[in-house]
C-alpha cells in the first residue's frame, strides 16, 4: 500500500497539491493557494492551486493540440487504459476514500464505494465501446433516392470536453464524465468542485498511469467564482458536461454560447405514498433516500406527500427509523454527519425556521452542532412554506399531506425542479397511470430516487437538467455522427433490375 501511495506524491509537495498540465504537475503563476478544510472538524486537509486564466487558456491549448492524436488511438486501446484505470482506482479505493471522506464529510464506507463505483463506470465504458460503431445506409428508402447514394457514417469526438463536477460526488461525477469523453476519442479538461478537488486531482495520476498521453487530460483547480466563466465561455471548449446547482447551470448555459451541454442539475423529488403502500419498505425508502450523505444529493427524498389514511402511521414510523440513525464522526460511519460548509447549515435552519413560523410541526430534529444538523423530520407542511420547494441540500423531511392523488401529482408537477418521482402502492396498473402525469426524469416505484445502476439512462426536467446521461448515453452524447456519402455513377453498373 506505501508503494501505491508513494506514488501519488508527484502531485504534491507535502499538503500542497498542484494542478496538471500536459502531464506535468504544476504551482500556479497567481501565488495563491486554497485551504480545504475537513467540514467534520475544520482540519486542514490541503491546499489547492487557484490557476489563472493564463493557466486556463494553456490547459485548453493542451487538449486541443492533442485531440488528433487521441482521436487516432484506436478505440479498443482507449477502451484498454479505462480498464487500467479502473484497476489503479480498485487498488488505491481506501486511501483514496479516506481522502474524500476528510475533503466532503461523507461517512468513510460510502467514499469508498464512491471510489469504487467509479471503477465500475471506467470498466462499463470500457465494455460499452460498441457503442461507436457506425452505419451505412442506401438512399434507395426514401422516394427520389437510390441505391447510388451511399452513407458511411461513423462517430467521431466533439474536440475538447470540459468535465465539471459538484462537491457531493466530486471523485465518481467527475469520473462518470471523463470516462466517455475519452473513450470518444475527446481530450478533457477537468475543473474539479473546490470541496473535493483534492481527492479528484488524482485522476491525473491514475490516467498518466493508466496510458493517457500527456496533453489529453488536464485539470484546472480555482474558485469557479474567479475562472469558471472564462473557462465555460472559452471559444475553444467544445462540449461541456457539468453536475451542480441549478442556478450555475441556467448561468452556465447562458454564457457557454453555441456548445452541446449536458447538465445534471437540482431536485426535489417527490414521494407520493398511496394508502396501500408497504409501510416498511416506504419507511425504508425516505430514510434512506433522505438522509443518505445527509440529503446532499440531487435525488434524495425531499418531500413526502401521504394519502390521508397512511399519513399518521408513515409518520410515526419514519421518525422511529429516523432515531436509530447515528450522528457524528463520518470516519467512523455514523450515519448523519456534517453538511459541506457552516453557510450550507445556515440556509437549512432557515427553511427549518420558515416552516414552524408558518405551522409546520417539528416531529424530530431541529438540532444543530458546528456543521451537523440533526435529521429533521417536519409534519403538516404546507405549500406557503419555502421547504415545498426549494431544495433543502440537507437532512429535511417535509411531509406535505395530501386528500387525492391529482392533489399530488398537481404538487408534485408544480416544483420547478423534475429530476426523479416516486410512487409506493401496490397497485401497479394505478401507479403507472400516474407515472404517466408526472413531469420528471425518472419514476420510481416502490423505490427511493437514486441515479444508478449508472447505464439506465440519467435525466432531469425543467430546472433539473439538460440532455441525458448514463454510461451509453454519455458516449453518444460526448461523440456525433460523421457522414460520408458515396455517389456512384451509372457508368459500370453490373445490376440487373427484375422484370416488370
Ligand atoms: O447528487 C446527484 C447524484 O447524481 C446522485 O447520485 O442517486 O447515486 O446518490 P445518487
Amino acid at each position: 500500500m506505501t508503494n501505491l501511495i508513494q506514488e501519488f506524491n508527484i502531485m504534491r509537495d507535502d499538503l500542497d497539491y498542484k494542478f496538471f498540465l500536459n502531464g506535468e504537475w504544476k504551482v500556479s503563476s497567481s501565488g495563491i493557494k486554497i485551504p480545504i478544510k475537513n467540514p467534520y472538524n475544520n482540519d486542514l486537509v490541503g491546499y489547492i492551486q487557484a490557476c489563472t486564466k493564463e493557466e486556463v487558456n494553456q490547459a485548453v491549448k493542451n487538449a486541443k493540440e492533442n485531440i488528433e492524436c487521441w482521436e487516432n488511438t484506436p478505440i479498443k486501446k482507449r477502451a484498454e487504459i479505462l480498464k487500467n484505470a479502473a484497476n489503479l482506482m480498485n487498488q488505491w479505493a481506501n486511501y483514496l476514500g479516506e481522502l474524500l471522506m476528510k475533503e466532503n464529510g461523507k461517512p468513510l464506507n460510502s467514499a469508498i464505494s464512491e471510489i469504487k463505483r467509479t471503477a465500475l463506470i471506467f470498466d462499463a465504458t470500457a465494455e460499452a465501446k460498441s457503442e461507436l460503431i457506425g452505419t451505412t445506409m442506401t438512399g434507395d428508402i426514401m422516394e427520389g433516392a437510390s441505391k447510388e447514394k451511399i452513407s458511411i457514417t461513423y462517430r467521431v469526438p466533439l474536440g475538447v470536453v470540459l468535465c465539471i463536477g459538484p462537491f457531493n460526488y466530486p471523485f465518481n461525477l467527475t469520473g462518470s464524465k471523463i470516462a466517455p469523453a475519452l473513450l470518444a476519442g475527446n481530450t478533457v479538461v477537468m475543473k474539479p468542485p473546490t470541496e473535493g478537488s483534492i481527492t479528484a486531482s488524482h485522476f491525473g495520476v491514475i490516467l498518466q498511469k493508466a496510458g493517457v498521453p500527456s496533453g489529453v487530460f488536464n485539470i484546472i483547480t480555482g474558485r469557479g467564482s474567479e475562472i469558471g466563466d472564462f473557462l465555460i465561455s472559452h471559444p475553444e471548449i467544445n462540449m461541456i458536461n457539468f453536475t451542480g446547482s441549478s442556478e450555475t447551470g441556467k448561468h452556465l448555459a447562458k454564457i457557454a454560447g453555441m456548445k452541446p451541454l449536458l447538465l445534471e442539475l437540482g431536485g426535489k423529488d417527490a414521494a407520493i405514498v398511496l394508502n396501500d403502500a408497504d409501510i416498511n419498505n416506504t419507511v425504508k425508502s425516505i430514510v434512506s433516500g433522505a438522509f443518505s450523505y445527509n440529503g446532499q444529493r440531487c435525488t434524495a427524498v425531499k418531500r413526502v406527500l401521504p394519502m390521508p389514511d397512511i399519513a399518521d402511521i408513515l409518520i410515526e414510523k419514519v421518525v422511529e427509523e429516523t432515531k436509530k440513525l447515528t450522528i457524528g464522526d463520518p470516519s467512523q460511519n455514523r450515519n448523519i454527519g456534517p453538511l459541506i460548509n457552516s453557510k450550507q447549515c445556515d440556509y437549512v435552519q432557515e427553511l427549518i425556521a420558515d416552516a414552524i413560523k408558518k405551522g409546520a410541526e417539528v416531529k424530530y430534529g431541529n438540532k444543530r452542532e458546528g456543521n451537523i444538523i440533526w435529521p429533521t423530520i417536519l409534519d403538516k407542511v404546507t405549500t406557503d412554506m419555502r421547504i415545498a420547494w426549494e431544495e433543502q441540500f440537507g437532512p429535511i423531511v417535509p411531509f406535505i399531506r395530501v386528500k387525492t392523488i391529482e392533489e399530488a401529482i398537481e404538487i408534485s408537477n408544480k416544483s420547478e425542479y423534475g429530476l426523479q418521482g416516486m410512487i409506493f402502492t401496490n397497485n401497479i396498473d394505478l401507479a403507472l397511470n400516474i407515472a404517466q402525469e408526472l413531469d420528471v426524469g425518472t419514476i420510481q416505484i416502490n423505490g427511493q430516487s437514486s441515479r444508478g445502476p449508472d447505464h439506465f439512462p440519467f435525466i432531469g426536467t425543467k430546472a433539473s437538467g439538460m440532455g441525458t446521461q448514463g454510461i451509453k448515453y454519455s458516449i453518444l452524447n460526448m461523440s456525433r455522427p460523421k457522414v460520408v456519402v458515396m455517389n456512384l455513377s451509372e457508368k459500370g453498373k453490373l445490376i440487373r433490375f427484375c422484370n416488370q
